[in-house]
């Protein structure tokens, strides 16, 4: 067995760590103790509080990701965690009918889009880790999926498909590295009080709350702590799942 490492020795990525919910995560495992490379297209990341480093990164360059992971090896020696956060969304309905025709449809840029940093960024940051955590022993690897990646949602073809999608990844990669010691899970964030979100109508934001049972929108930290726990040693025996952390929102709808 390899020796356990303390929460305090350990590496933890975080993907679109600059802004949101990624943020919120790398603020709280550098807290905790991890050394926390952030990776990201725009600038930004945790106050310096604890060992952190921030790499413009984008999860859909494979050459770029393979880059990243050399960097954080060569610096901190290993990685334990990988949070895959980062995200983007292109709403749109499918088809926009009015008057008796068809007035709009989602692009395929969208489309792709969505598909590109969601789905295949995901699995791009998954494959050039995977390697660093197996030859380390072990490793944890998270994948930021939603409560839409669950039950759909109105206007999110793209997003929704992506975020079932990494439920599958997630599941898929439990059965393949679990003989590695390597654990994998999802997280289902409901709606969470970010960028992502500010751009929603209020009367969206309304209606969401109303079907939440807990009453409010999440926080980022609220999502930080899931991730945090599904790190530690706590959650050793957690694998090939997905957690929901909606206040109850799939519930209550
Ligand atoms: P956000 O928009 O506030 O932050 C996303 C971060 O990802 C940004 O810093 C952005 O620059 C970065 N990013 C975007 N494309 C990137 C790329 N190609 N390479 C590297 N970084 C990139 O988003 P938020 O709300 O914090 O969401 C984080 C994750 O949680 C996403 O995967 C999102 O789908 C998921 N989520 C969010 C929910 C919400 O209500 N906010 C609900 C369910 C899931």
């Amino acid at each position: 067995m390899p020796k356990r490492k303390t929460q305090a020795e350990r590496v933890a990525v975080v993907t679109g760590g600059a802004a949101g919910i990624g943020l919120a995560t790398a603020r709280r495992f550098a807290r905790e103790g991890y050394r926390v490379a952030v990776w990201d297209v725009k600038a930004g990341g945790p106050e310096p509080e604890g060992e952190t480093s921030f790499q413009a990164v984008d999860v859909t360059d494979a050459a770029a990701v393979e880059a990243a992971v050399a960097e954080v090896v060569s610096r901190w020696g290993r990685i334990d965690v990988l949070v895959n956060n980062a995200g983007i969304v292109r709403d749109g309905l499918l088809v926009k009918w009015k008057d008796g025709r068809k007035t709009g449809e989602m692009s395929d840029r969208d489309f792709d889009a969505v598909v590109s940093v969601n789905l295949k960024g995901v699995f791009l940051c998954t494959r050039a880790v995977a390697p660093t955590m197996i030859a380390g022993g072990g490793g944890v690897i998270l994948n930021a999926s939603s409560v839409v990646g669950l039950y759909g949602n109105f206007g999110q073809t793209n997003y929704a498909a992506t975020k079932a999608g990494v439920i599958s990844m997630t599941k898929t990669w439990a059965r393949e590295l679990g003989r590695y010691n390597i654990r994998v899970n999802a997280v289902a964030p409901g709606f969470i009080a970010t960028e992502m979100v500010a751009a929603m109508p209020e009367k969206v934001l309304q209606g969401m709350v109303a079907h939440t049972p807990l009453g409010r929108m999440g926080r980022p930290e609220d999502i930080a702590e899931a991730y945090l726990w599904l790190a530690s040693d706590a959650a050793a025996f957690v694998h090939g799942t997905v957690l929901s952390v909606d206040g109850g929102l799939v519930v209550g709808t």
